[in-house]
């Protein structure tokens, strides 16, 4: 017997490797010398002077670091407008700050249940959202992908409180989930509704104001919905929003609220300056909606197997695992940056490009993306 404690990491690793399936980090150069189409900035904003400068304003005026949780000595009066300004975008009683999307949703999903009420969880929703369930000491039951019917199947196997929860944008394929229809479900049972709206910020509603209000259901009583600050925001951040009594619920209750560090003031800032250029420039949401439609049409024109994006996430389909490491690379090496999706991160198994329809891409930009995809495309 070996006397290594470690032994058992070797011997995963070897398995990793032998399914393809080993992760490694590949710092970026400062300046982007490739075309990226691998980012989350979905509206390009992160490089954006007004955004930068307003990162670099609040680090100076509060502070590198938020100095303590927001309940002591973390927050400051720029997290108090961020919280107003959010909420009053995306059509909210209150917002709560913290500091990712991903505490966000570990938040809403283990305040607002416990021992005794049921989660209805969509299978295709994020990690955060699974994680969230495991530490709520609820029972889950884990429904079929955008399936309103099974959610109230499940529902109706339940007595006292409940909670669906959902993607608004899912992840890995970019398809949107039925939110009207699950929101008179919940509403006809009786049960909370929870929608993570990292990928519909900034894309979807009217200049951006997210899924929930693009559906007309922004603000209803039973409604929360989360929010990354890193995506359309450029920045870095999470958010609760929803009825103040909830907000303040959160305050008291959530762990990843109350046990953590608030969110760095230069986040704040820059998620901040971010909310009011989308104000300014409302027409970047429609403008990411479009490139991604182009570049749908465009590869499946040419052939390829991908999924009608509903905001700006376009995926394509590789054939294995292997095939869309290679295919990512090649497209690297012809100068395009592109995401790669496989198994754990795809709950079906199938491995895919994935490519983030960015606002500021233009038609030349485009072009040369299909083009490369296209050209370096794996032959099944
Ligand atoms: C759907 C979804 N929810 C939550 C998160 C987590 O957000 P953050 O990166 O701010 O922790 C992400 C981001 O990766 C996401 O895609």
């Amino acid at each position: 017997m070996s006397l290594d404690p470690f032994d058992w990491i070797d011997e995963e690793a070897r398995r990793r490797a032998d399914a393809g399936l080993v992760r490694t980090l590949r710092p970026r150069p400062a300046a982007p010398v490739l075309l990226d189409l691998a980012s989350n900035d979905y509206l390009g904003l992160t490089r954006h002077p007004d955004i930068t400068a307003a990162a670099a304003g609040a680090a100076r005026e509060w502070g590198a670091g938020a100095t303590g949780s927001r309940l002591v000595t973390g927050s400051t009066a720029l997290h108090a407008e961020l919280e107003n300004e959010l909420a009053e975008f995306c059509g909210f009683e209150a917002a709560l700050v913290l500091s990712s999307g991903y505490a966000a949703n570990l938040a809403a999903v283990t305040a607002l249940t416990g021992r005794g009420s049921l989660i209805v969880s969509d299978a295709g929703n994020h990690a955060s959202i699974v994680d969230g369930c495991r530490l709520s000491h609820a029972s889950t039951a884990v429904v079929p992908h955008a399936d309103p019917d099974a959610v109230r199947k499940a529902l109706r196997s339940h007595e006292g409180r409940a909670l669906a929860v959902t993607d608004s944008v899912f992840s890995v394929d970019g398809d949107a989930a039925p939110l009207p229809r699950l929101a008179e479900v919940c509403r006809t049972e009786g049960a909370a509704l929870l929608v993570d709206d990292a990928h519909g910020l900034g894309v979807l509603g009217e200049g951006g104001r997210g899924a929930l209000a693009a559906a007309g259901l922004a603000g209803g009583g039973g409604i929360v919905t989360t929010l990354t600050l890193s995506k359309s925001l450029g920045s870095q951040g999470g958010a609760v929003l929803g009825p103040a009594r909830v907000i303040e619920h959160l305050v008291n209750t959530a762990r990843t609220f109350i046990f953590d560090t608030g969110l760095a003031p230069a986040a704040v800032g820059a998620a901040l300056a971010s909310l009011r250029l989308l104000r300014r420039e409302p027409e970047r949401a429609g403008r990411a909606r479009a490139v991604a439609a182009a570049l749908y049409e465009r590869l499946t024109a040419a052939g390829l197997t991908a999924v009608r994006p509903d905001a700006a996430v376009v995926s394509v389909r590789a054939p294995s695992a292997d095939a869309a490491v290679r295919w990512a690379a090649d497209c690297r090496t012809a100068g395009i940056a592109v995401g790669c999706f496989r198994p754990p991160s795809v709950p079906d198994g199938v491995s895919r490009l994935r490519l983030t329809a960015r606002a500021d891409l233009t038609e030349e930009q485009i072009a040369t993306a299909v083009s490369v995809v296209r050209r370096t495309a794996p032959v099944s």
